[in-house]
């Protein structure tokens, strides 16, 4: 062999090794690059994320062994965000989960190749991240947390007796918020019920956007699962005890912080059955474009028993078999 035609093999050996190594796009050789941004920290977003990891788990998916999971935390910052999307995509990750609405339309704008299951997303369609929640159409797909707000206006019925006005407290650039508590009136109306708004823009606003509606004689306050008043339930909670105004809040974590009652969806479950997706998206059984949006058909009652009682609020035993054994 003369001496161009071994350079020029030994090109091809190391453009070989070079196209070998990148193909994969993996952190080490076998290992599939997961990337999980959560918009935040809260009881129910946190066991989403656990149960996504169990369900991949179940399938045999394995952080460490042939997945490679990149977790992080936005600490509900839009810049802390899209410095992670960037990132996530740079990094050619394999496969991406979205844990709450904002984080989900974050990573659908920084990619549109990437596969992106969601997790704890109110509904896909109105967040406008699928043509349709049964047909994604695109690289984006998941699962819903959407709650069952008629019966959350049931449940306000049976335990306030001849409730007149609800008033409505959420975030009003929070898309999930906006479409349960346009559900939540237009039920609330064929019941009689009169709904009064309030709005926050930030943690900052609660304080005067509750006492506007306690000066607006609501005799119970409903709040979506609003990703800005999760982590203030507390602060709102001063607030409604002191008028004895009591406040249903769409999901468990919120309801033990601050609320008196809520149907709500098991949210490990939730992250599990996206975990189950993931499986299948990863090992090439489907694709993201044409699973249609799941949704959780497990709702269960939880009674934060403690306010219930201060606020005298009776919480009657045709009621405690819904309630999480
Ligand atoms: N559903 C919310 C979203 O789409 C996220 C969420 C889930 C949430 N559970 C919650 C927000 C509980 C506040 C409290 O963004």
């Amino acid at each position: 062999m003369n001496w161009k035609k071994g350079i020029a093999l030994a090109l091809a050996a190391v453009s070989m090794a070079a196209v070998m190594a990148g193909c994969g796009n993996t952190a080490s050789d076998n290992q599939k690059k997961i990337g999980i941004i959560q918009l935040v920290e809260h009881p129910s977003l946190d066991a989403a994320n656990k149960g996504f990891i169990d369900g991949l788990a179940s399938k045999g998916y394995k952080d460490g062994e042939n997945i490679k999971i990149d977790y992080q935390n936005a600490q509900a910052d839009q810049s802390n965000l899209n410095s992670i999307a960037q990132r996530f995509v740079s990094d050619k990750k394999d496969l991406m989960l979205a844990i709450a609405t904002p984080a989900a339309q974050t990573l659908a704008n920084a990619t549109h190749d990437i596969p992106i299951l969601g997790t704890a997303i109110t509904d896909y369609e109105t967040a406008k991240l699928v043509q349709s929640n049964s047909h994604p159409g695109g690289n984006v797909s998941g699962t819903s947390d959407m709650t069952p707000v008629e019966r959350e206006v049931d449940l306000i019925i049976a335990l306030v007796p001849n409730v007149q006005r609800i008033g409505a407290l959420y975030t009003s650039s929070e898309i999930n918020s906006q479409l349960q508590v346009e559900k939540m009136k237009a039920y609330a109306a064929t019941k009689g019920i009169t709904v009064v708004e309030a709005t926050v823009s930030n943690v900052n606003d609660i304080q005067q956007a509750a006492t506007n509606l306690v000066n607006q004689d609501v005799q119970a306050i409903y709040t979506p699962t609003d990703n800005v008043l999760a982590s203030a339930m507390a602060n709102l909670a001063q607030i409604t005890d002191v008028a004895k105004i009591p406040v249903f809040a769409a999901d468990e974590g919120m309801t033990m912080t601050g609320g008196v009652a809520t149907y709500s969806v098991d949210y490990y479950k939730l992250g599990y059955q996206t975990g189950l997706m993931a499986a299948k998206v990863l090992s090439g059984e489907a694709k993201v474009a044409d699973m249609a949006i799941e949704m959780q058909k497990d709702i269960k009652l939880t009674v934060n028993e403690e306010r219930a009682k201060r606020l005298g609020i009776i919480i009657p035993d045709a009621l405690r078999k819904d309630m999480k054994q």
